[in-house]
């Protein structure tokens, strides 16, 4: 459905690369204004640069998630931006590849903040902009519904993307906002190529074993592209997912089926 974010405005964040910035350009192509956020200010800049180029106003903003006054920032960008808000897309995330015997405190709680708290704490931060027709995407993971023990303080922060996102739907609905996730399959990112490349040989595995186990399992056969996410992120946006809200759906290649 081309041109459906026509004069609107929408926030990716963790926009600078990866499956954040296919979302970014393909919100633009739908034709919605951009702030893109990301901690790497520059990547954000030159993202809402290839905004600008679609014809959008596209704006970087140098934003750290995972803390109260990053995410009060974000919002506040946008609406100095933009002066109004109907998108929000919370896609920043960060994995650590660890046997559960080697995860920290520390790496526990940092996942759980920039995975979980910062979407929940972003999503009410945005509420009163999206009030009266605004949506919301998390961006979750397949690791949410599967065991995942090369991972799995990731797959408990996705498990509670996953749920916030269930909670907030029907929380938010009086306010006619919709409130869905995502949960792609492997994607090829900086992020899936990093755990290939670096995390598997760190749990006894060769390099590329689990873009090797993955697509075992993948009826169709190859990993996702970030685009392939962006589109699915498009749908949920559009009317046409005016009747969906607390969803989380696939987007694996028919890797996972619920
Ligand atoms: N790549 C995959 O295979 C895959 C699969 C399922 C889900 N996901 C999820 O998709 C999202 C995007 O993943 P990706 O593969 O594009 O990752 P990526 O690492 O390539 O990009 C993530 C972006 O988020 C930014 N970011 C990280 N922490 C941030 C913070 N605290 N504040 C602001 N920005 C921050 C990074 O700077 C980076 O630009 C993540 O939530 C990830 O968990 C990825």
């Amino acid at each position: 459905m081309a041109g459906h974010l026509a004069g609107r405005a929408a926030i990716v964040t963790g926009g600078g690369r990866g499956i954040g910035r296919a979302i970014a350009l393909r919100l633009a192509a739908d034709g919605a204004d951009v702030l893109v956020a990301d901690q790497d200010g520059e990547s954000a800049e030159a993202v809402a640069r290839e905004v600008a180029a679609l014809g959008r106003r596209g704006v970087g903003a140098d934003v750290d998630v995972a803390t109260t006054a990053g995410r009060r920032r974000l919002v506040a960008a946008a609406i100095e931006a933009f002066g109004r808000l109907h998108v929000l897309v919370n896609n920043a995330g960060i994995v650590r590849v660890h046997r559960p015997e080697a995860v920290t405190e520390e790496e526990w709680d940092e996942i759980m903040n920039v995975n979980c708290k910062a979407v929940f704490f972003a999503c009410l931060a945005a509420r009163p902009h999206l009030a009266g027709g605004g949506c919301i995407v998390n961006i979750a993971s397949i690791a949410g519904k599967l065991a995942t023990p090369w991972w799995a303080p990731y797959g408990v922060s996705k498990a509670g993307v996953i749920s916030l996102t269930r909670s907030l739907a029907v929380a938010f609905a009086p306010d006619r906002i919709r409130v869905n996730c995502v949960c792609p399959g492997p994607v090829e990112t900086a992020m899936w190529a990093q755990m290939n490349d670096e995390g598997a040989p760190r749990v006894g595995l060769p390099p590329g074993e689990f873009t090797r186990m993955r697509l075992q399992g993948t009826p169709l056969g190859r990993l996702g592209r970030a685009e392939d996410v962006a589109g699915v992120v498009s749908f949920l946006c559009s009317p046409d997912a005016g009747y969906m809200t607390g969803q989380a759906l696939n987007v694996s290649g028919g890797l996972l089926f619920h």
